[in-house]
């Protein structure tokens, strides 16, 4: 299989910087929490939460909804839930990428019945074209066309997750 760049290390960061400064000017006073959805977000996570200036919380959540494949089981898991109360506030779900929505929608419900004073999401990837789920997003890195992607925390069989760049991975 062959790798071919699609997003730039550079560009990554220049977006994140962007994206982290958005943050700061839309988010009030109060808690901020960033959930970075594991483990496919966490370097996004990491960068995003550096770009942001306020003060802000990050926490882990495991979700699993895709096997060893490229497509999605259609079955939403949550492997590893969150440890702290979010009553009274602001949750920011960081994801590494929306493809059929069916994860960020069905975590979105369920974040909203924990009494937050708001739940939005960022996420680094989006694939407009293969959503089959409503998932409204605050924060999109980039818009990407329906290919199958690796690098920067996104893995194929849980490899490529270290590579610093988004490439899509070609048969
Ligand atoms: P959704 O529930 O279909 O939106 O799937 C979201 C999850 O599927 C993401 O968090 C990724 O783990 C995985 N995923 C979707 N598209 C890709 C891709 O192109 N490369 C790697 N993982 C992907
Ligand atoms: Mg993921």
């Amino acid at each position: 299989m062959a790798l071919k760049t699609l997003i730039t290390e550079q560009q990554i960061q220049t977006r994140i910087a962007e994206i982290g400064a958005q943050i700061d000017a839309d988010y009030p006073e109060g808690t901020l929490y960033l959930i970075c959805i594991l483990k496919g977000a966490c370097f996004f996570l990491a960068d995003l939460a550096r770009a942001v200036k306020r003060d802000a919380f990050i926490e882990f959540m495991g979700i699993s909804s895709y096997g060893k494949g490229k497509t999605s089981s259609g079955e939403v898991k949550i492997t590893k839930d969150l440890d702290i109360s979010l009553q009274d506030a602001h949750v920011l779900i960081v994801e590494d990428i929306i493809d059929s929505g069916v994860t960020l929608n069905y975590l979105t419900s369920l974040l909203q019945t924990r009494k937050p004073k708001s739940v939005r999401i960022a996420t680094l990837l989006d694939k407009p074209e293969r959503r089959i789920r409503h998932v409204d997003v605050a924060y999109v890195g980039f818009q990407i066309p329906d290919e199958f992607v690796v690098g920067y925390g996104l893995d194929y069989a849980e490899r490529y997750r270290n590579l610093r760049e988004v490439c899509i991975l070609e048969p």
